[in-house]
């Protein structure tokens, strides 16, 4: 059964209580289930992480290319920012697998600074502006 890694950036695991308005009501427990959920009816096991630490972000890229495991990626607001994890998610799929930056919000409908991705360039594809669906329509096209 092939493995997906979900990973989450920074703030995510404040889902719930995080401005509703714009992420909704579910919270990153709720978020997580919904996943694990979706995975196994596709037949994947699925690991769902959350950090606010790039750090901790860039060594589950490096996990992924040493497994060889395909990713969902949330990078939060590293993906406005961070090469340093674009530097990482590029040796996802430099590697022959499939990363996939996905968003809750579409970025694009908000301020200007969020327009900005540094990770999309070096993504398989993105999905945005679905809420919890966007991991759901990823985990469908990862089983394609
Ligand atoms: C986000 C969008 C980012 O701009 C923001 O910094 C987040 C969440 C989303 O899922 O909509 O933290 O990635």
């Amino acid at each position: 059964m092939a493995t997906v890694l979900v990973l989450n950036g920074p703030n995510l695991g404040r889902l719930g209580t995080r401005e509703p308005d714009i992420y909704g009501s579910i919270d990153y427990a709720g978020l997580e289930k919904l996943i694990t959920d979706k995975a196994s009816s596709l037949g994947f096991e699925v690991e769902v992480r959350q950090t606010d630490s790039e750090s901790e972000l860039i060594g589950w890229l490096h996990e992924a290319v040493d497994r060889r495991l395909d990713v969902i990626l949330n990078p939060a607001a590293f993906t406005h920012y961070s090469y340093a994890v674009s530097d990482a998610a590029v040796q996802v799929t430099k590697s022959g697998r499939k990363l996939i930056e996905v968003h809750l919000s579409n970025p694009h409908s908000r301020e200007e600074f969020r327009h900005r991705s540094v990770i999309t360039p070096v993504a398989s594809g993105v999905i945005a502006g679905f809420g919890a669906d966007s991991y759901l329509l990823a985990l469908t096209q990862l089983a394609v």
